[in-house]
């Protein structure tokens, strides 16, 4: 039976709840799709099953699952190209001077999918900055699906995946056959520490970024989300910090202390400090 107009707007409730994650009229197809899995998964025969079982029972494992089943996970290698230039040709070699104390650079992706991006940013480390090998260069990758987060651990991915956007000779010098896939080779996995984590939850983190990739993921907010995850983004930041966002995200109309600066043909936002 389709879902009727009512469950529709219940389990739309449920992904905002968890998520942040708004989901347009033009998706609502999706949620038959993405959902009909979780409810077999439980034993129960459909999506109709599945909202009577979250009614019944609120809370506990399912509304999670939920979240995480409706998220777009679309992610390639050297996504966009140019904010990985502007790491290699002007933030590194700044990073590199600005930071020779204390020989520590922190970067985050704060929704890293499986793992391409952040690999991406270990590979240009790894590629270009040799000087970087006996440095403590750390890259939080983090992702509120969990599934994706053990997929950016175990850092493996298909021929199909490898040939999105991975030039052959980075593939071949940092990554591993390992049966059909190619898994990167345990420097690289190194640099990367994945965890789960919801951007409009709880960030049990400590630690000042100078870089944050933040890319196609604020376009699944609202207005008010975007705000509030940006401005907390910005007091974990280093005062010059440099903040990525998706090719096709803006700052515009949004009251956030960041500052809009070119770096070859991309750009990043700056922290205002008050
Ligand atoms: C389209 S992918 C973007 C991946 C990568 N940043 C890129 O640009 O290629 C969006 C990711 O955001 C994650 N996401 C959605 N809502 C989130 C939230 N509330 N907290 C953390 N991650 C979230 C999804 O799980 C998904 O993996």
């Amino acid at each position: 039976m389709p879902l009727a107009p009512v469950e529709i707007a219940f389990l739309k409730q449920i992904i905002a709840e968890r998520s942040g994650n708004v989901i347009s009229a033009n998706q609502d197809y999706l949620l038959e799709s993405r959902l009909a899995p979780v409810a077999k998964s439980v034993g129960l025969p459909n999506v109709n099953a599945l909202v009577a079982e979250l009614k019944k029972q609120p809370g506990g494992y399912l509304p999670e699952r939920i979240a995480e089943a409706m998220t777009i996970n679309e992610t390639s290698f050297f996504r966009d190209g140019a904010p990985f230039e502007a790491l290699r040709t002007d933030i590194l070699p700044a990073l590199i001077q600005k930071r020779s104390t204390t020989k520590s650079i922190n970067i985050w992706c704060g929704a890293s999918s499986s793992g391409q991006e952040p690999y991406s940013i270990a590979l240009t480390i790894r590629e270009f900055f040799n000087e970087l090998n006996s440095w403590n260069v750390k890259i939080l990758a983090t992702d509120l699906s969990e599934e994706m987060v053990k997929r950016t651990a175990d850092g493996s991915y298909s021929q199909f995946e490898m040939n999105r956007g991975l030039p052959t000779p980075l593939l071949v010098k940092h990554f591993d056959r390992s049966g059909p896939n190619w898994r990167a080779k345990p420097e690289l996995r190194k640099l990367i520490d994945a965890r789960r984590m919801n951007l409009t939850g709880a960030w049990p983190t400590t630690t000042f970024y100078d870089v944050v990739f933040l890319r196609n993921v604020l376009i699944y907010f609202d207005q008010p989300s975007k705000e509030r995850i940006l401005t907390r983004i910005a007091k974990v930041m280093r005062p010059d910090g440099y903040l990525f966002l998706g090719g096709g995200e803006t700052l515009i109309n949004l009251n956030v202390p960041f500052l809009r600066e070119p770096i070859g043909k991309t750009v990043c936002f700056r922290p205002v400090t008050t």
